[in-house]
């Protein structure tokens, strides 16, 4: 018997509902912390190779499922296979993460080809269709890409975790150029993302994990310009699919961002207050997050607190657990377990003993 989709708890959250239990997912949910993951993916030398085989992709996205049934899977890929898409050079090293071939001037942004993203990404989208058939009836299918920005962070600086000294420097000094890379993205992105619905995507997040970098005036060129007009074009090519944005660092500068983008839900990091969330933004649109990914790995008591005191103050709105960034590879699996225990049992979780002293 099928499950409507629009009764997915994921669904009615982000159409605004307040649920007794909230639905949960964690954000690279898949990967590294779980032995099976590490088994699967030793034989495979190259990353992206690992993402574009739809056997890998599909088993590797049901692994957690299968552990911890979390209410949506997210599709196994990376947010770098668009610059992978458009012919720019891009290697995943061990110990090191992403690195690419930097874009450096205008004449390199217009050697990118968008002609072949479609064929490029289609095992993608055959990952999807085969997700869309193979996850349980009540769990909600995720697709995702990265924002403009936090894409073009990786195409001038070559990788993450630089002072972002290049691209800040071209979007300030040559703006009229950084709009042709930015538009770029937001066509090829869009495009992107409405092949992954076509595929059986249900929800779309779109992660802008370099957001935090940008001053107010930038951040609203940058990243709440361009997510607007993804979010406008999925509106309009994919009624009733929700999209999520994730402005990582951002602050209150959140608020605009939800006001401005049109986004259903907002995903919002460790360092946002709980109160503050609960009053600002809650009301206004669906919330996703935060608990902090290291005490994720710490686990304990500390876990414990954290999670219960994140239920009790964002279960009273429309809201969906998450992490604030994603599952570290050092996290004990059991840790994740207590987690996945601790919200569906909720709200009869919050009178454990445990969790008792939570309450602040
Ligand atoms: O489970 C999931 O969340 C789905 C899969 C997923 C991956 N990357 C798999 C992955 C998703 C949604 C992403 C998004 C992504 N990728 C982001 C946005 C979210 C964030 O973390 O801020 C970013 C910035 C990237 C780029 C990226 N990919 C980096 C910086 C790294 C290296 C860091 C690391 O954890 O290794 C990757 C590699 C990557 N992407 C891995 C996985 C499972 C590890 C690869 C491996 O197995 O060696």
């Amino acid at each position: 018997m099928s499950f409507p989709s629009d009764q997915k708890l994921m669904m009615r959250a982000l159409r605004g509902e307040t649920l007794e239990r909230p639905p949960f997912w964690l954000m690279r949910q898949a990967g590294r912390y779980l032995p099976e993951y590490r088994e699967l993916r030793q034989n495979s030398k190259n990353f992206l190779d690992f993402c574009y085989t739809p056997d890998l992709a599909v088993e590797v996205t049901l692994q957690p499922l299968r552990r911890y049934h979390m209410d949506a899977a997210i599709l196994f890929s990376d947010i770098l296979v668009i610059p992978d898409a458009l012919g720019q050079k891009v290697e995943f090293l061990e110990g090191e993460g992403p690195v690419l071939d930097p874009v450096q001037c205008l004449d390199d942004i217009k050697k990118l080809n968008p002609n072949k993203i479609d064929e490029h990404l289609a095992p993608v989208f055959e990952t999807l269709k085969r997700l869309s058939a193979e996850i349980p009836k009540e769990t909600a299918l995720i697709g995702f890409a990265g924002s403009p920005w936090t894409i073009a962070v990786y195409m001038i600086e070559g990788r993450g975790g630089t002072d972002h000294g290049n691209v800040l420097e071209w979007a300030e000094h040559r703006p009229e150029e950084f709009q042709v890379l930015i538009d770029l993205l937001v066509e090829t992105t869009s495009a992107y993302l409405i092949g992954q619905v076509e595929s059986g995507a249900e929800i779309i997040q779109l992660f802008d994990s370099w957001a935090g970098v940008l001053n107010a005036g930038q951040f609203q060129c940058w990243s709440i310009e361009p997510t607007r007009r993804i979010v406008e074009r999925l509106h309009e090519r994919c009624p009733g699919v929700p999209v999520i944005g994730f402005p990582r660092n951002v602050g209150e500068l959140a608020v605009d961002y939800v006001t401005k983008t049109g986004v259903d839900g907002v995903s919002l990091d460790q360092d946002m207050a709980l109160d503050w969330i609960a009053e600002t933004l809650q009301p206004k649109c669906t919330v996703q997050g935060n608990l902090d990914n290291k005490v994720l790995v710490t686990g304990g008591a500390a876990l414990d607190h954290a999670t219960v005191n994140i239920l009790r103050t964002l279960s009273g709105g429309p809201f969906i657990f998450n992490l604030g960034h994603g599952v570290l590879p050092e996290t004990p699996p059991e840790h994740v377990g207590r987690v996945a225990e601790l919200v569906r049992g909720w709200p009869a979780s919050g009178d454990g003993p445990s969790a008792s002293d939570g309450k602040n």
